[in-house]
């Protein structure tokens, strides 16, 4: 399905460009993108609280990390916020 939302063709650069490390390959731990059953209990917990995840960093039960912005932090707020929406869009 092609992409026409602009947060979404902006969240796929920035993805394409920080969060592929660790999201496209499993490193550390990190759900896959496009693993469904890997972020379906994600998806449940809401975009809000994903994004915060995301921004200030989360550890989960498994004792994996996602660092703050992905360690990526020039990163606008918004910037990261895009990024999550678009590998959500391709996960559920
Ligand atoms: C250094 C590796 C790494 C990079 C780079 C990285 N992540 Fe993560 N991310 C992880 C790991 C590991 C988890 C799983 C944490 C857990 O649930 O234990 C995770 C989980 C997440 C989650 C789910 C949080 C939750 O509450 O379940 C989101 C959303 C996320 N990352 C977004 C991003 C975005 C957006 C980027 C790029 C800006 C990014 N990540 C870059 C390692 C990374």
């Amino acid at each position: 399905m092609p992409l026409t939302d602009p947060d979404l063709i902006a969240g796929q650069k920035t993805w394409s460009e920080t969060c592929t490390t660790c999201h496209l390959t499993g490193l550390t731990g990190a759900p896959i993108i496009g693993n469904k059953a890997a972020w379906e209990h994600r998806i449940a917990k809401g975009l809000e609280t994903l994004y915060d995840h995301a921004l200030n960093g989360f550890i989960g039960p498994e004792y994996t990390e996602m660092p703050p912005k992905g360690g990526f932090a020039e990163l606008s707020d918004d910037q990261v916020r895009q990024a999550v929406r678009f590998m959500t869009h391709l996960s559920q």
